[in-house]
């Protein structure tokens, strides 16, 4: 499946719910209602039905997201379907890890076989004043549960704030390599009232690559993935840092990927509004054909790149709203 840029797209990100237990400031502001009401979410059968539209046009790897996608009840029911689809290679999920303690083997028994969790702090007061309301013991029990569970690999997300967590970046990078995680920076980015907040707090990731070359040896390094994170290998060791730049060196030439929300709507680009109302053919009644030739029409509709950082560009959606 080509857009009209001649890029090739293999990947979903599939959002299950918009919902979240957490508040991340650059997410979702603390008093955010403004949910989709459950009524439009699409039902176990009708995600299934359409990520197979999706595998048989060529997608390869699709990612659940959220919001958190663990408080969507169906989550497991959903996770079966999928990893049940014919020509899917690879079944992911984002998480902020706070439910993972719980849910951990289950995913695994269900067919999700990769994990990419968000840890900004690894001190509690601060973890709790990042996230609203996130308990820093809970999210570290949840990625204990994850690694006995054997995914592979989990990486760990950090994302960058200054003057937030940057005095954290050493630590978090010991807290990796004790564990045999991945740990990728993520710079943010300026989405929904909470990221644009959070822009003030921005870094470009080349600071803290500058910063961490004075302590480490980085060679570039190939890490499994589906996305833009450029790899390095830390010393010898077994560790992986990736650096995930949207603002500083966007990656758009090579973008790969469509997102689906939890209300049915392709979104072409996360930094773009072009989208496809897949759940009102779904449900007039459209046949599997219908629905194939609207996601590829809506394909060679996606826009050549993001503008973040210009006046004119700002995306009103919350990120929760397609879970990055
Ligand atoms: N900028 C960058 N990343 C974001 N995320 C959510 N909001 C933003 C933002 N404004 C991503 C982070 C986080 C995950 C849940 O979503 O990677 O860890
Ligand atoms: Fe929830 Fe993730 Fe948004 Fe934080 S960033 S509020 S964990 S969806």
């Amino acid at each position: 499946m080509q857009d009209s840029f001649n890029r090739t797209i293999s990947y979903l990100r599939l959002s299950v719910t918009d919902r979240c237990d957490f508040r991340c400031g650059y997410c979702l502001p603390r008093e955010h209602r403004d949910f989709a009401t459950p009524a439009s979410w699409l039902s176990p059968a009708e995600i299934q039905r359409l990520a197979e539209r999706f595998v048989g046009l060529g997608v390869r790897h699709i990612r659940l997201t959220g919001g958190e996608p663990l408080v969507r009840k169906e989550l497991l029911e959903i996770s079966q379907r999928l990893s049940a689809i014919d020509g899917l290679e690879d079944l992911s999920l984002s998480s902020n890890a706070s439910r993972l303690g719980l849910m951990a083997a289950d995913l695994r028994a269900a067919g999700v076989s990769r994990l990419n969790l968000s840890l900004d702090s690894l001190d509690a007061a601060r973890f709790r004043q990042i996230t609203g309301n996130g308990d820093l013991h809970q999210v570290l029990a949840g990625i204990d549960a994850a690694r006995e569970q054997g995914f592979a690999p989990i990486k760990i997300n950090m994302v960058a704030m200054r003057g937030i967590n940057d005095d954290e970046v050493e630590a978090m990078v010991a807290y990796c390599r004790d564990r045999g995680l991945a740990l990728r920076f993520i710079e943010t980015m300026p989405i929904g009232s909470g990221g644009v907040a959070a822009s003030q707090h921005y870094i470009p990731l080349s600071e803290i690559e500058q910063r961490l070359r004075q302590s480490y040896r980085l060679s570039p390094a190939a890490l499994r993935g589906s996305g833009p994170a450029r790899y390095y290998q830390v010393d010898d060791s077994a560790l992986v840092l990736g650096f995930i730049t949207p603002q500083s060196q966007h990656f758009c030439d090579s973008c790969n990927r469509v997102r689906l929300s939890v209300d049915g709507q392709l979104h072409l680009c996360l930094g773009q509004e072009h989208r496809v109302d897949l759940r009102a053919l779904l449900r007039a009644g459209a046949s599997d054909a219908e629905l194939e030739a609207a996601i590829v029409q809506g394909i060679r509709n996606k826009p050549e790149r993001h503008h973040f950082g210009q006046a004119d560009s700002q995306i009103i959606r919350p990120m929760s709203a397609l879970g990055g």
